[in-house]
């Protein structure tokens, strides 16, 4: 199936983390899968979307019959309204026990709409692209770059999170340049990708312990003890639940799209709370958070990401997230009390402040009682 631009438009629907999980391993994971399903039928149905994109941390199964099943079960939604999907693998994708990547992608194969192309077409490391014709006209319009992140780094790196290897960069850099001959110019792109680059700090501003108080979220991994909040400066919007979790190893791969200068966007999954946008160096970086229910998450306002493209203007980019509560209201099986009324980590600090009540009282007694005694 090839995708194209219909009067002049096309429409993604990203699709973060949905941790999919074999309908066996509890009752609630029925409720949870509910959930997902709710939000993804009122998503397709109304955004009508030309391509779902699934983000990473997809699914497990015990063996490649139950993954399918379980892919199945979770790309129904856009199988029975005819609509393709593609999809990229998260850092937890290949910790069940279907390890193998090739193993992973032969099962994605078999599944009604999915987009992934045959073998020899896709990099040893799992990347692929997939090009978008436009409205009319001949040559393509958009490039679309599926690229595999990967999982834990060597130690050698000290960076907890994997990088986009050197050699999927050289890959990148081939495919990019047989596109742009064949095409006679640079086709723009956009790439998706599980986890985000280092230079999603570069929409973060370093903040003061104080800002934990409001929207600040201290640093991952080797920024840990600095705090964060988007940057105005750089036009960054959205919401930062939590700060990114990148590698904290640079291994050079935005320099790269800066290099062929065809990437003008990427759009990351991985970090479940967050979806801010912005743009650093002409690039937009932007995060999808996720629409599943197994995991933690952002309460009902978790959702989807719709990109919508025009080809007449391909570098221009609209994109927005489209929640839980927009879609289906407060009717959640799987989202109970407060958090269906106050989402994402407003929870946690009321959490914190109502256990942290009983110790500032108890400091308070004997001040109060002492100051009593005093005045007698
Ligand atoms: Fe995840
Ligand atoms: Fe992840």
């Amino acid at each position: 199936m090839s995708l194209q631009f219909h009067d002049h438009h096309f429409r993604i629907m990203l699709v973060g983390d949905p941790h999919e999980r074999p309908v066996r391993d509890a009752p609630d994971n029925l409720r949870k899968t509910t959930d997902y399903l709710r939000l993804q039928y009122e998503a397709v149905s109304a955004l009508k979307p030309d391509l779902v994109v699934l983000m990473g941390d997809n699914a497990e199964g015990d063996d490649p019959d139950e993954l399918r099943e379980t892919l199945l079960r979770i790309t129904e939604p856009y199988a029975v309204n005819d609509i393709p999907f593609a999809f990229i693998l998260g850092n937890h994708d290949l910790e069940c026990p279907v390890s193998d990547l090739k193993e992973q992608y032969n099962v994605y194969r078999t599944l009604p709409g999915c987009l992934l192309p045959p073998e020899a077409e896709v990099s040893e490391y799992g990347d692929y692209s997939l090009t978008v014709q436009p409205t009319e006209g001949d040559g393509d319009a958009l490039n679309l770059w599926f690229v595999y992140s990967g999982n834990r780094a060597e130690p050698k790196y000290n960076s907890r999170y994997a990088f986009v290897k050197t050699e999927q960069l050289d890959w990148y850099r081939a495919k990019e340049k047989a596109l742009r001959e064949k095409n006679g110019g640079t086709v723009p792109a956009i790439l998706f990708q599980h986890i985000p680059v280092p230079e999603e700090y570069r929409l973060l501003k370093r903040r003061s312990l104080l800002s934990m108080l409001y929207d600040g979220v201290e640093g991952q991994d080797n920024r840990k003890g600095a705090y964060y909040t988007l940057d105005k400066a750089s036009r960054a919007e959205g919401y930062l639940g939590e700060a990114p979790c990148a590698p904290d190893y640079n291994n050079g791969q935005f320099a790269a799209w800066k290099e062929t200068g065809d990437v003008f966007a990427a759009f990351f999954g991985h970090d479940h709370m967050n979806d801010f946008v912005g743009m650093t160096d002409g690039i937009i970086l932007g995060q999808c958070k996720t629409a599943g229910f197994h995991v933690y998450g952002d309460g009902l306002m978790q959702g989807v990401r719709v990109l919508d493209l025009d080809d007449r203007c391909p570098r221009s980019l609209d994109t927005r997230m489209v929640r839980y509560r927009e879609l289906a209201g407060t009717d959640c099986l799987s989202i109970h009390g407060r958090n269906k009324v106050i989402p994402d980590r407003w929870n946690v600090k009321i959490d914190v402040l109502l256990k942290a009540l009983p110790f500032v009282g108890a400091a308070l007694v004997p001040l109060t009682v002492g100051r009593l005694l005093k005045k007698r």
